[in-house]
């Protein structure tokens, strides 16, 4: 593998994982956040994350230690300047993307890797507006990082097969299992689960279930580890809002995108799950309340 120290841009919920797990695969590491008090939380998280693997036995101390000492964080952009692979996990909106990919190009060497953990966008366009289109790929973790076992690689028509294959053994070198997916919105897992999350909405919406009944339909009918609402917590409501906003945009006519109107209320309260306390259930830190 060439990738040996790697950029990691944001280090909210996916960021930090996706830092945490280059550097305990060996990789040196450099996390970008905009803020310092953000750069802080992230890294505080992925002190607590290391902690918590060294309680359950599943790193030593010592590896814990070193892993976190590969990793450095930054607010300059330009600290990126030398890393063989960029991974992005900033907000997911489009435009905000390509003028990071944009200008990532005037400062990283001309071989650095672009890479995106997109949910739902189009990697080909971020590649286009980066100007190092067979350069870029999608590398789609799974939340929580440190524990959810796939990465999506994701390959727009410019990317290059020595791309797709580096950036699949980085996957793999993180301990992930890789799927290949074609640049379609949602690739594989989102283009199913997201709208299964919208229709769960619906359902409340409609009066037919409770988020508690339907969490406990799915769990018990279906093994599901979470029901739709506690996922839905999980993952964000603003996320999940943008990822059906882009798409509702590209296809105004499929009701199964539209985003339902329960969930704009949501985040216009400010109620956006876990990360904020409150989404369709109220959370103590890390657990339901
Ligand atoms: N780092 C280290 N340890 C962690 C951790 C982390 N980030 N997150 C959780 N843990 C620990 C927990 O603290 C817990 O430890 P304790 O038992 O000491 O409390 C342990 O791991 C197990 O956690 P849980 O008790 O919550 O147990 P669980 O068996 O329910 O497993 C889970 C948790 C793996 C998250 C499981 O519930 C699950 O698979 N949920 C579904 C997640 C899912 O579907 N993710 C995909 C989201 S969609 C997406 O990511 C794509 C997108 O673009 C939106
Ligand atoms: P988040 O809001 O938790 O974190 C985003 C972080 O990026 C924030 O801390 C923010 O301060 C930072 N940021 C914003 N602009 C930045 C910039 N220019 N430079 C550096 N940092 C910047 O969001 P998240 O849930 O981690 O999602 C990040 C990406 O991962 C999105 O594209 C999302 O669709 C995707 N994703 C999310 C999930 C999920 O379950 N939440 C799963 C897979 C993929």
């Amino acid at each position: 593998m060439v990738v040996k120290k790697v950029g990691v841009i944001g280090c909210g919920l996916m960021g930090h994982g996706i830092a945490q797990i280059s550097a305990q695969a060996g990789l040196a590491v450099v996390v970008r956040e905009s803020d310092q008090g953000a750069l802080d939380k992230g890294l505080q998280r992925i002190k607590r994350s290391l902690d918590k693997l060294v309680e359950k036995e599943k790193v030593s101390r010592p590896d814990a230690d070193v892993a976190l000492g590969r990793i450095k964080g930054t607010l300059r952009l330009e600290d990126l300047g030398d890393c063989d692979l960029v991974v992005e996990a900033i907000i997911e909106n489009l435009d905000v993307k390509k003028q990071l990919f944009k200008e990532l190009n005037g400062i990283c060497k001309p071989a650095t890797i672009f890479a995106s953990n997109t949910s739902s966008f189009s990697i080909g366009e971020m590649g286009a507006a980066s100007g190092r289109p067979q350069r870029m790929v999608g590398l789609h973790f799974f939340n929580p990082v440190q524990l959810m076992k796939l990465v999506e690689v994701v390959r727009a028509k410019p990317t290059s097969d020595e791309v797709f294959a580096e950036a699949k053994a980085f996957g793999e070198a993180c301990g992930k299992v890789p799927v290949a997916a074609a640049d379609t919105p949602g690739f594989v897992v989102n283009r199913l689960l997201v709208p299964y999350l919208a229709e769960a909405i619906r359902m409340v919406e409609r009066g037919d279930a409770t988020p508690a009944d339907i969490d406990t339909g799915m769990t018990l009918g279906c093994g599901y580890p979470m029901g739709p609402f506690t996922l839905l917590d999980y993952v964000g409501l603003d996320t999940t809002l943008f990822i059906l906003e882009g798409w509702a945009k590209a296809e105004p006519s499929n009701a199964l995108l539209q985003p339902p109107k329960l969930l704009r209320e949501k985040v216009k309260a400010g109620k956006l799950g876990r990360k904020t306390g409150e989404g369709f259930f109220k959370w103590d830190g890390d657990k339901r309340a």
